[in-house]
Formats: structure tokens, sequence, C-alpha cells
């Protein structure tokens, strides 16, 4: 059978080429061209649109609508029954909507799936779960893990897009999981499985269908770590809404959070535990983590904001002589440019060097914490590591951005942080200027340390 035709697009400067070429012809970058479907009207139409040439010829467009007039329904949501995901989505799923979860494997992207159509399919809805990964009898394995609705979930295993398109055409389900998207082979292209091409083109034919019928897609992505397996991050302008799911293998906490929605907010985060039988959401975060709070030197508490959330969590720092010529500054939960400032400002403000050492640095409970309000934690774990000894006070709770010239900075929700501390017992918070009734507020860096962090014993080994 002839095979349908594709053509190759440079993703760098739009050159297109019925033949595949290593190094672009026309901007000489290496490995930039993407296999993709030709167009109705061969290739060169499509590489004359990719070029910004071509002029569009057909019906003639709808006029424009004043905003004001432009009809505005509220949006209906498919309610998954999990508290932390539907709020994430921004009050659950949107019927023809297609949304990408994100994750590294074994992280738990196939259960949180599986548990969601279970809660559609105990609600009434229909739902249909696409494996390209595991057979039936291995999803089915995980789903007696769930819950008793989870098997009536019904599952395709299949992984060449025409069969899938036709299955989705065929049942129309309300909500649809395809698990995972680098899976999926459309016959028409060349490249093997998971490549860019074959990713997007999957995405694309799928979501023409859901938009058509209504159908909301849930398309399962794997992410390594370092991100070197980008197929599904070629998706992020295509789909609606992107969801990452984060925490540590060894670990029994998850998170989730919103990169981008269309639908909602991506201020937003939800806290999991991996249990026996799947998933739990957290709802007391802040308790648990203060109450493990290990006090020994190194430890602080963050009175972080997790979107529109406060969330206490523990920061620990490890100080220790290194033995490389290039010390260690390892990060866990945090940007690792963050620690590098951080340090940096803690050396000339603080008096707290560490060069010669190794620096490790963890939020605990595997959480990820993105937003400046860090500073300040990582400064006092790491100053009281250096030293050896516990801040005052401990657990001491603090929450601050440093400026460059060893400042604190006043941050955002001042008062939701507070208030989330006093409710699990923690009084005297060190904050930034203006954070208000109920902090102990620190001008700068100096004055911070100053505040809890005993005199050393003895002279601090780490000090430069
Ligand atoms: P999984 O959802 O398969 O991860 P992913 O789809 O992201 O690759 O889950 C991975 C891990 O979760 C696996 O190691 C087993 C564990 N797990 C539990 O601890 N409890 C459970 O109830 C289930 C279903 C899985
Ligand atoms: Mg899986």
């Amino acid at each position: 059978m002839a095979r349908a035709q594709t053509i190759h697009i440079c993703s760098q400067c739009g050159f297109s080429s019925a033949q595949w070429h290593g190094q672009c012809p026309g901007c000489e970058g290496w490995n930039t061209l993407v296999e993709e479907r030709a167009p109705a009207g061969g290739p060169d139409a499509r590489g004359a649109r990719a070029r910004g040439g071509g002029a569009r010829k057909g019906s003639p467009s709808a006029p424009p609508v004043r905003l004001r007039e432009v009809a505005s329904a509220p949006l209906a949501r498919l309610k998954t029954g999990i508290g932390e995901l539907d709020r994430v989505l921004g009050g659950g799923l949107v019927p023809g909507s297609l949304v990408l979860l994100g994750g590294s494997p074994g992280i738990g992207k196939s259960t949180l799936t599986n548990m969601a159509l279970g809660n559609l399919a105990g609600a009434g809805l229909s739902t249909l779960y696409v494996s390209g990964e595991e057979s039936p009898e291995q999803v089915r394995l995980r789903a007696e893990r769930l819950s008793r609705s989870a098997l009536d979930v019904p599952v395709l295993a299949e992984t060449d897009l025409d069969a899938v398109l036709d299955a989705l055409a065929t049942h129309a389900p309300a909500v649809c999981v395809i698990d995972s998207v680098q899976t999926l082979r459309c016959s028409e292209l060349s490249g093997s499985p998971g490549s860019v091409g074959q990713v997007r083109e999957v995405a694309a034919r799928i979501m023409e269908l859901a938009k058509a019928r209504d159908i909301a897609v849930v398309l399962v992505g794997h992410v390594t770590k370092d991100g070197a397996l980008a197929g599904p991050r070629v998706l992020e302008h295509l789909v609606d809404c992107v969801l990452q799911f984060e925490g540590e293998r060894e670990r029994p906490y998850r998170e989730l959070r919103a990169l981008k929605n269309r639908f909602g907010s991506t201020n937003e985060a939800g806290l999991f535990e991996m249990r026996q039988g799947g998933l739990v959401e957290v709802l007391d975060a802040s308790a648990r983590f203060v109450a493990e709070a290990t006090r020994a030197p190194g430890s602080v508490v963050l009175a972080a904001m997790e979107g529109s959330r406060p969330l206490l969590v523990e920061v620990q720092a490890l100080v220790a002589p290194s033995e490389l010529e290039q010390p260690r500054r390892v990060v866990s939960g945090l940007d690792r440019n963050r620690l590098a400032l951080v340090l940096a400002i803690l050396g000339r403000h603080g008096r707290v060097g560490v060069g010669g050492h190794d620096v490790f640095v963890n939020v605990v409970g595997g959480v990820r914490v993105e937003e400046p309000g860090v500073d300040l934690a990582i400064a006092l774990a790491v100053a009281s590591a250096a030293r050896g000894v516990p801040l005052n006070g401990s657990p001491c709770a603090c929450f601050g951005e440093l400026g460059l010239t060893g400042e604190l900075r006043w941050v955002g929700h001042p008062e939701r942080r507070l208030a989330e501390a006093a409710r699990h017992g923690l009084s005297s918070v060190l904050a930034p200027p203006g954070s208000g009734e109920g902090a102990r507020e620190a001008f700068t860096l100096r004055e911070a340390l100053a505040a809890v962090l005993p005199a050393a014993r003895r002279p601090a080994r780490a000090a430069a």
C-alpha cells in the first residue's frame, strides 16, 4: 500500500522538504527537521504556509464580534471526585478539552487517572482508558487496588492511532485517558512512537476528534527528570491544560501542579500521598510537616505559599567539607540557581562562607517550592548547618526574599503565611518588614541571623 505523503519541516526556520535532511538546508541547524503529514494540496502548500507566504482562499471568515456581545455560558465541569485534582483543574475536567498530565515514570500518573476514571464511571459517565504500555491484565491488577468502580472502566490496549480514533468515534466516551501519548503510533509517519513528529500528530488528531465529539481527553506523558525526553513538552502549546505530577519515587508525597490552564489558575497545587490503596489527598500537610520537622542543626520551617494556599514545609541543609575541587551544590525541591544566589548573599552579607564545603538543601516531603519567599529559609538552614547549631526556638519558622544587597524583601500574602504558622503553634515567625502583626520583622539578613542563630560555641569551621 502506498504511504500517505509526509513532509519534513524545520522547527527553526520553517524550511520544508519531501526528504529528511540531518542538517537543514535552510538554516543549517542540525536535527531540526520534523516529519509531519502533508496537508491537502501537497508539500508545497504546507511549505508556503510555514514560511508565512500564500494567502488563504476559500469560505469567507465570520465577522469579528464585540467582546461584550460574545455569549459566555458557564463552563460545564466533570468532577473527577478527587478534590485536589478538581481544584488544580479549576473545578473539574471541561468537556472537549485536552489535558496533558506529565511526570516521570513510576510517579503515579496511571494510578491517578485510573482513580479519576473510576470515580467518573461510578458517577454514571461513560469512560475509556487506552493503555499503550500495559496489558488489560496489568491495568486490572492496579484497578483492584483502587476502588470498586475502577473496575467498571472499559480498557483498550492499543498503540495504533487509527484504532484508537475508531474506538473514540464509536464509543464517544465523556472522558478518555490515553496512557501514554508516547506509545501511540500514526502509521502515516515513519518516525518511531514518542518522536516529536509522532507525538504532535497523535495529539493533533485526537484533539480534532475530541473537540468535535466533546470528549474530555487526558493525555499522559512521560518526562524524565532532566527533561531529556522532551516528547510531551512539544504539546504544551496545543493542549488546554498542562499538569505536572512530581515527587520522589522513594517517598510517599506527590505534588500536582498546573503549568498551564486555559480554564483555571496556574497557581494551584494539590498534594497526595501514595498508599496501598492508591493516592490519598493530603489535606493537613502543614500539620504533618511541622510535626516531622527535626529541629536539628540545618532545619527550618518555611511558611510558603502553594498557589493560593499557605503551606508549612521543612527546609533542611547539610554543609560538609568537600573533597572536590568544585564542591557540590545539591538541591531537591528547589531551583539550583536560587541556592547559588543565596549562598553568595550569605557569604557576602551574612558572613557565613561555605567555600570548600559541599552544600545540600532539601525541601522535605517531595514538595517543590518555587517562590522567592524561600530565600530566607535556605539562608537560615545553611547557616545553622554550617555552624552546627539548631536555630533558636526550633522549629523556627520564616519566609522572605533576599535582595542582592543583603536586605530582606516583602513577599506576597504575609498574613496568610502568619496565620498558618500560628494555627500550627509557631508564634514567632521571622519575616520581612511590612509583613504585619505577629511577624518578627528583620530588615536584613544580618538581623535575621542575629535573631535566631545562637553565637557559635567554637569558631565556625565552615566560616571563610
Ligand atoms: P503508576 O501509577 O503506575 O506510575 P506511572 O503511571 O506514573 O508510571 O504507579 C507507580 C507506583 O505506585 C508503583 O511503583 C506502585 C505504586 N502504587 C502504590 O504504592 N499503591 C497503589 O495503590 C498503586 C496502584 C500503585
Ligand atoms: Mg503508567
